[in-house]
């Protein structure tokens, strides 16, 4: 049937020889494919494409089992779980407070990690190893993404934290979060190690999943080829704080809005790694606002990154996380319009073979179908449901 698909589609045989030769190529597991082919009223060429991606993905997932010939397993379906989650709040728990550790699960967040990094201090990132697995294991975590941060290559601690907490939390672990990331050669590092402990504790290849966090100014200049270093990669993550030390900003509060800075102070460093993100398929988060107790301003700066496109941002505290599930959401007004915009496409491209039609008091094209399937996908991540169609 793969074959089938390829002559008669040439243009698939690209995507084939892209999944052959391990270049990052498909973002999507087979189930959001097989959901996104399902709800988008997408072009049949491109309804191909999905399927062939499906199989490809599907081929890929039945040969990543060890096979004891010594070779390193390939993994093609890479923690197909979290990848399409919602992370449009994720909220950060420091992994040294059984307190905070306790109450995680109750705070709504789309995304929770367990921090061994910079919220630890350094007498407590043993202990706080087997805080975090216990967490992992015996609290009720719904759906959502859960996630880890390990400390960077630059310490003593990110081999033990990956080998310890990845390898004893057992497979509700969706995700490693490696911070103040420099460079490809790091991700690789912690994607070769990840490949061992799932091996070695019984997970399957390819579970974890891997969120590099951008939060120097190498990061930055490398972000590019750190976005396309692994599949296991989910998510680019912008630190603010850090960044802002590595820079040399004469800030003492990173993340938030600089009053004598006549624009946005890191409008460049947004762009730039949500560009190298959505080049690579993954998505883009921003950190954290660390004026926690200013909800008006963080509502104000969560929409800076949204407008841009981000995905979502950091919570600090669970006061943030119903604020940022809002602005990262679409609106049902939004929703339904993007709904109505895809039906109208598909009617104009389908039924009377136009390319461009006239939606209300405006021109749609191939453009916006493109930009109305990702309210539609937001709006679905979000839990909106269309609204009951008038009879035309
Ligand atoms: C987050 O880790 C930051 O440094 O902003
Ligand atoms: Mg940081």
């Amino acid at each position: 049937m793969t074959a089938n698909v390829i002559e008669r589609y040439p243009e698939l045989s690209l995507a084939m020889d892209r999944h052959v030769n391990g270049s990052a190529d498909s973002c999507y597991g087979p189930r959001a494919l097989a959901r996104h082919v399902a709800a988008a009223p997408v072009t049949p060429s491109e309804h191909l494409v999905a399927e062939a991606r499906a199989l490809l993905a599907a081929i890929g997932a039945e040969t990543a089992a060890a096979d004891g010939s010594g070779r390193r397993p390939t993994i093609d379906v890479m923690s197909e779980r979290s990848r399409n989650l919602p992370r449009r709040s994720c909220l950060s728990v420091p992994g040294s407070s059984p307190r905070f550790l306790e109450k995680a699960p109750s705070v709504l967040a789309d995304m929770t990690f367990i921090d061994l990094e910079d919220s630890v201090a350094p007498l407590e990132k043993q202990s706080a190893r087997e805080k975090a697995i216990d967490a992992i294991r015996d609290l009720s975590w719904d759906d959502r993404v859960l996630c880890v941060r390990v400390n960077g290559w630059a310490t003593r601690w990110t081999y033990g934290d990956v080998i310890e907490v990845v390898g004893g939390s057992g497979d509700r672990l969706d995700e490693v979060m490696l911070p103040k990331t420099q460079s490809a050669a790091e991700v690789i590092a912690l994607d070769l190690l990840l490949t061992q402990v799932e091996l070695n504790s019984g997970l399957p290849a390819g579970h974890i999943g891997i969120e590099a966090q951008i939060e120097t100014a190498r990061g930055l200049i490398n972000v590019e080829e750190i976005c396309a270093a692994s599949r296991r990669l989910e998510a680019i993550v912008f630190g603010p704080a850090d960044f802002s030390a590595s820079i040399e900003m004469p800030v003492l509060t990173g993340g938030v809005q600089i009053g004598q800075y006549p624009g946005d102070h890191f409008h460049y460093v947004f762009s730039k790694i949500l560009v190298a993100g959505r080049a690579n398929g993954i998505q883009v988060i921003d950190g954290p606002f660390l004026k926690i107790r200013e909800p008006e301003l963080f509502r104000d700066y969560c929409r800076r990154a949204h407008i841009l496109g981000y995905d979502g941002k950091w919570a600090l505290h669970p006061d943030q996380v119903a604020i940022l599930n809002e602005v990262f959401s679409p609106t049902q007004e939004q929703f339904d319009r993007a709904w109505a915009i895809l039906d109208a496409y598909k009617e104009a491209t389908e039924r009377q073979g136009k390319g461009a039609v006239m939606f209300g008091e405006e021109m749609i094209d191939e453009a916006s179908r493109k930009m109305a399937i990702k309210f539609v996908s937001r709006g679905e991540r979000g839990g909106l449901k269309r609204s009951e169609q008038r009879e035309p």
